[in-house]
Formats: structure tokens, sequence, C-alpha cells
């Protein structure tokens, strides 16, 4: 079907095949040849700067979720048609810019947009919010999720406070501790699957419509919709003045896609004049889609994935097609980094006072990489994206703390002792 004359707010679209669907569909493939969907809103009646002045307004406003949420204060662009929403407050994440990762780098100015600060922990709680408020808008009575371990625990938080059921489904043994123990605190039931995060997905995919499940992954564009704003606001941040790159770790493609939509509507919308060059990072044992903009994107790959980062161990990403155009529509990139270059980013992130999760770090070494081939300019400025925080995954502490007797004098020697790092 196609929409021809009065559109509604919002309705979805294939991708692929162009077939378009009313909003409240809960199907998250397209129903006649299975491509992904994108959510396509009405322009706004506004000019750009009306929006740009409810934009400023709405920032700290005094009450409300749609004031002080940093996803709804951009719901013209997000979800104009909400009413009833599912918010904690989530975004509104600092940009941080610390010198010594500037010169760990070698960029001349590098900002850092923590979404780590979202109330869960991690960037999830952006299309989070908005999928559980359009599951609540279509009468869901379950959610269900596919997870590294992130997803999984913004899931469980949003379902909690919506009071939906929440399933999530995890590879057994290789979620993080701390991400595990959120989703099951926040009240979700978690099952661990005997295979990986790709096992894992397919089997929701093939499942949640015959089980009555409302799927939430972000092949579900109504989680596109959300992760947008991560470049609203840090463009808001930035005083509407784009940098000449975005970094971002990539795993299922979700970011690079939600990326590249939000960058096309606010070319469409006037908002900026340029866009800024994207680029994914991928762990090099997990790196599908950099094998892919290896070969101009000719064909799909699969992996078997293996990386320290298990938030990105993704061997076959969902949101691929979405990320291929976001790549080609911004003239950006896609680079691998190992295990060693992610490691070796996260202790200088951590130690520069401000740490992240092993996934995000690999954005922090992507910038290092591309700056030192000169891909990067010294003087280019740089956002990379951190997409989780360090309690998410603490790992392996980077030296061991010291035991001691509690006295003045064991204190006192122990300091004296060099320090083991
Ligand atoms: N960084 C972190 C901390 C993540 O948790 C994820 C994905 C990514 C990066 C990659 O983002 O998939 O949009 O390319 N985590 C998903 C999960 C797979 O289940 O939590 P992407």
């Amino acid at each position: 079907m196609s929409f021809s004359t009065d559109r509604p707010a919002s309705w979805q679209a294939c991708i692929a095949c162009g077939n378009e669907t009313v909003d409240h569909d809960p199907a998250t493939r397209c129903r006649q040849c299975g491509g992904l969907l994108e959510v396509r809103h009405r322009a706004p009646q506004l000019t750009r700067a009306e929006l740009l002045e409810k934009f400023t307004e709405r920032r700290g406003g005094p009450r409300g979720p749609g004031a002080t949420s940093g996803v709804w204060r951009f719901r013209e662009l997000v979800m104009p048609g909400a009413e009833l929403l599912v918010s904690h407050p989530e975004g509104n994440t600092p940009l941080l810019h610390r010198t010594a990762l500037d010169e760990y780098t070698g960029v001349a100015h590098l900002d850092l947009k923590h979404e780590g600060f979202n109330p869960t922990g991690s960037f999830k709680d952006r299309g989070m919010t908005v999928g559980v408020t359009q599951a609540v808008r279509i009468g869901a009575r379950a959610v269900v999720c596919a997870s590294t371990g992130n997803t999984a625990a913004s899931l469980a938080a949003y379902a909690a406070q919506a009071r939906l059921a929440a399933l999530v489904l995890l590879p057994a043994g290789a979620v993080a501790a701390g991400k595990l123990g959120q989703a099951l605190a926040y009240g979700a039931r978690a099952f661990q699957v005997r295979g990986n995060f790709d096992d894992c997905l397919r089997l929701v995919e093939e499942s949640s419509t015959r089980l009555g499940l409302y799927l939430l992954n972000s092949v579900n564009p109504y989680r596109i919709e959300g992760q947008k704003t991560i470049i609203f606001e840090l463009l808001q941040q930035l005083g509407w003045d784009p940098p000449e790159w975005i970094v971002v770790p990539a795993g299922n493609l979700g970011n690079l896609a939600a990326f590249g939509k939000a960058l096309r509507e606010l070319r469409e919308y006037g908002m900026i004049g340029r866009a800024p060059r994207l680029v994914g990072v991928q762990a090099a044992g997990a790196a599908p889609f950099a094998m892919g903009f290896a070969d101009g994107f000719q064909q799909r790959h699969h992996v078997d994935p293996h990386t320290v980062a298990s938030a990105i161990r993704i061997g076959n990403p969902a949101s691929w097609d979405r990320a291929v155009a976001a790549i080609r529509e911004t003239d950006g990139l896609v680079i691998t980094v190992t295990d060693d270059e992610i490691l070796d980013a996260k202790a200088a992130v951590d130690r520069s006072g401000i740490g992240c999760e092993p996934a995000s770090a690999a954005a922090v070494a992507g910038v290092r990489q591309l700056a030192q081939a000169g891909r990067i300019r010294h003087d280019d400025r740089v956002v990379a994206v951190l997409t989780g925080h360090l309690l998410k995954d603490p790992g392996t502490p980077a030296h061991p703390a010291e035991e001691i007797e509690p006295t003045v004098s064991a204190l006192e020697r122990a300091i004296a002792t060099a320090s083991r790092d």
C-alpha cells in the first residue's frame, strides 16, 4: 500500500521495496518482501527557527518527560503522534573533553559523547523509550529481544516501567555480569541460549509473532527513531555546527543506521548544511561490515565473531542495508581495530577519569588509528560516541587492589613500596 493524500503524522516504509504501512503495524519487517522498515514523519509544520526555539526551550525544562528527556525534546522528529510517553527520562548525556585523550588519539580536539550516562548505563535507553512507548500504543502485552546485554537491561527497565512482561535471550556465558544482573533485577525473564548473539536474534525473529511477543531489537524501526537523538543532541550541544567526523562502535549496526537517518533528516529540514563523515569501528574478529565496506558493499558477509568486546560480538548484523546507506550518504568509513587496540584505548579512557566499557573504547581506538594514518587530520573536529558505562563490564582490573593490616605502619609501608603499575 502507499499513502497518497492526507499523510498521517507518521507511517512506516520498507527501505527495500517501498511498501508502506500504518505507524501502529507491529510487524518489524516488511510484510511484502521481508525488508527492513523505517518510520517516516510528515515534515514538521514549523520553520527551522521555530524548531530550534522549541528544542532550546525544552532543554533542561522544568517538568514532564517531554521537557526533561533528551529524546522527547526532539519529538517532532522522533514520534510526533506520541501521547503517553514511557520515559525515564533519558538522554541529556554530556559531551566530554580530556586533553589526555587528545594526546592519546593525536587529534587537536576530541569530544566524547558519553551515552553511558543514560539511566541503565548505555545508549540503548534512547531507542527503548520510543520502542516501549510504541509497544504501549499498539497494545502489546509482552516484549522480547535478543541481546549481548545492554539491550536486555534497557528493555527490562522500560518494560518494568510500562508494566509489560519482558523476555530477553542472551548468548549463554557470553554476557557481562553487570548487564545480566540488571536485566534480572528489573524483572525480566532471561534465557541463556546455547549459541551466539546471531543465533539469539534469529530465534526471536522466527518466534516473536507466533508467541505474541513484540520484538524490540533494532530491526524494529522505532528503536532507530530514538537512537537518532544521539545525533540531534550532540549537534545541539555543538550549536548545530557539525564536526568533521563522528565515530561509533559498530555491531548490529543500529546506531550507524540511526545516525545516517538523523543526518539525512536534518539536512532535509535545513537544520544543518553539511553532514559529518560517519565512521563505524568494528572489532577485527567480528567485522563483517568492514569486509563489506572493503568490497564496496557488493555482498553481505557473515563471520563467526570473536572479540574481547562482548557487546559487539556479532557476526551477522541486522541493520546492514540501513547502515550501507548511512556510510554511502556521509562519505563514511568502516574500519577494524584489534582487541589489543581496544584494551589499550579503554585503559586510556579509564585513566582519563571518564571510563567506558570495552566496546565503547573501539571508537577511541578507531580515532587514534585514523589520526595516525593521516585520514583524520590533526585539526579536524571529532566526536567519538562512548556507548556504555565502565561499570557495565569492568573486566580484569588494570592492577590489583592491595590488602593490608588496619594499622598506620602497614599503610605507610605499603605506600612506600613501589606501586605495581
Ligand atoms: N556498544 C555497546 C556498549 C553495545 O552494547 C552495542 C550493541 C554496540 C556498541 C553496537 O551498537 O548494534 O547499534 O551497532 N549492543 C547490542 C545489545 C547488540 O544487545 O546490547 P549497534
